[in-house]
């Protein structure tokens, strides 16, 4: 069979600090697979691992553990000059902010990539020309990066990101910044690569435009995938077409909606488990209403006590 174009398994990502607040667990034990010419969006809250994720499935960090494999390589075990050569050759970025280097107006911001890659400058300055035409940025070309809107910067570090042809485009909010009309012809040109060229996509976004174009959707909470989407999914309408997740790890989460549903939390028995099914049973809807251990009241859905955290029976 042949290897998904980019797999990764037991992704933890630990921000180690000295700060008070300690250290910050951002990813616990996820995994993701995506073939080749997949487009896959990835949502989330703020703050839930969506940026760390793709940091690290770039081979831009190394985790703290667990194994990405990006083309069939292990990049968590390159060495450095390898690991730059291997991404160059595979994958191309699209970042929230940062994009662009400083000192190099836009158009060579977009040729970079291609001179790294030995393509012949007058080669070079008719495909950057060709795409910045298209992305409508064409009279910005010679500008510095200061001197372009949030939106043109965008659109910027989009053109480089695709003129080198990348077989996978990680892209962190790609129309976070731009008016509608501009996010628009930047999903068409998206979708353009993915439907005939077969470039695959993994894209964090909150767009419903970028949610629509891909072809199912990972929902990322608290540094673990909870959730899977399949086609034609509003983001709004997810309940009745959901996937749960089960981690590498054995945990299984439940968003807040399904929680409820399911009569809220408490003690549940194994009434059927065989190989792929698993049936659960509510113990007894007669709940604790005092901690075991000290007597606190519990609140009316609390889990855990809250004065000794301890687990409500
Ligand atoms: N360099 C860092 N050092 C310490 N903690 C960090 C660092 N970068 C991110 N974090 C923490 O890791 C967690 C995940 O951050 P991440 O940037 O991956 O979230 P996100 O889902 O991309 O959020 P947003 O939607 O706001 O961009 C957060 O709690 C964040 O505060
Ligand atoms: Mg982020």
């Amino acid at each position: 069979m042949a290897e998904n174009l980019l797999r990764a398994s037991g992704l933890y990502h630990v921000y180690e600090s000295q700060a008070e607040e300690g250290n910050v667990v951002a990813l616990r034990g996820l995994s993701i697979a995506l073939q080749d010419g997949e487009a896959v969006a990835v949502f989330g809250p703020s703050g839930a691992g969506k940026s760390t994720l793709l940091k690290t499935l770039g081979g831009l960090m190394k985790p703290s553990a667990g194994v990405v494999r990006l083309g069939g390589e292990d990049v968590t075990r390159m060495a450095p000059e390898q690991l730059v050569r291997h991404r160059r050759a595979t994958v191309s970025f699209i970042f929230q902010e940062g994009n662009l280097l400083p000192h190099l107006s836009a158009r060579d911001n977009v040729m970079q990539p291609l001179r790294h890659a030995g393509v012949p400058y007058r080669e070079a300055l008719v495909r950057v020309e060709e795409i910045l035409e298209y992305l409508g940025i064409a009279d910005r070309a010679h500008a510095l990066p200061e001197q372009l809107s949030g939106g043109e910067a965008q659109r910027t570090a989009i053109a480089r990101a695709l003129i080198t042809r990348p077989r996978l485009i990680l892209a962190d909010e790609p129309t976070g910044s731009v008016d509608p009309v501009t996010a628009r012809s930047i999903m068409d040109l998206f979708s353009r690569l993915h439907k005939e060229q077969d470039v695959a996509f993994l894209i964090v976004t909150h767009s419903e435009m970028v949610s629509d174009f891909a072809d199912r959707s990972l929902e990322l909470q608290d540094g673990r995938f909870i959730a899977q989407h399949g086609d034609d999914i509003e983001l709004e309408d997810l309940a009745q077409t959901r996937e749960l997740l089960l981690g590498g790890d054995g945990q299984l989460t439940l968003t807040p909606d399904l929680l409820a549903e399911l009569g809220g939390a408490g003690r549940y028995e194994v009434r059927d488990l065989r190989r792929h099914r698993l049936t659960l049973s509510r113990v007894s809807d007669e709940r604790d209403t005092h901690c075991a251990a000290c007597n606190t009241p519990f609140d009316d859905d609390g889990v855990q006590c809250a004065k000794c955290g301890a687990v409500r029976g």
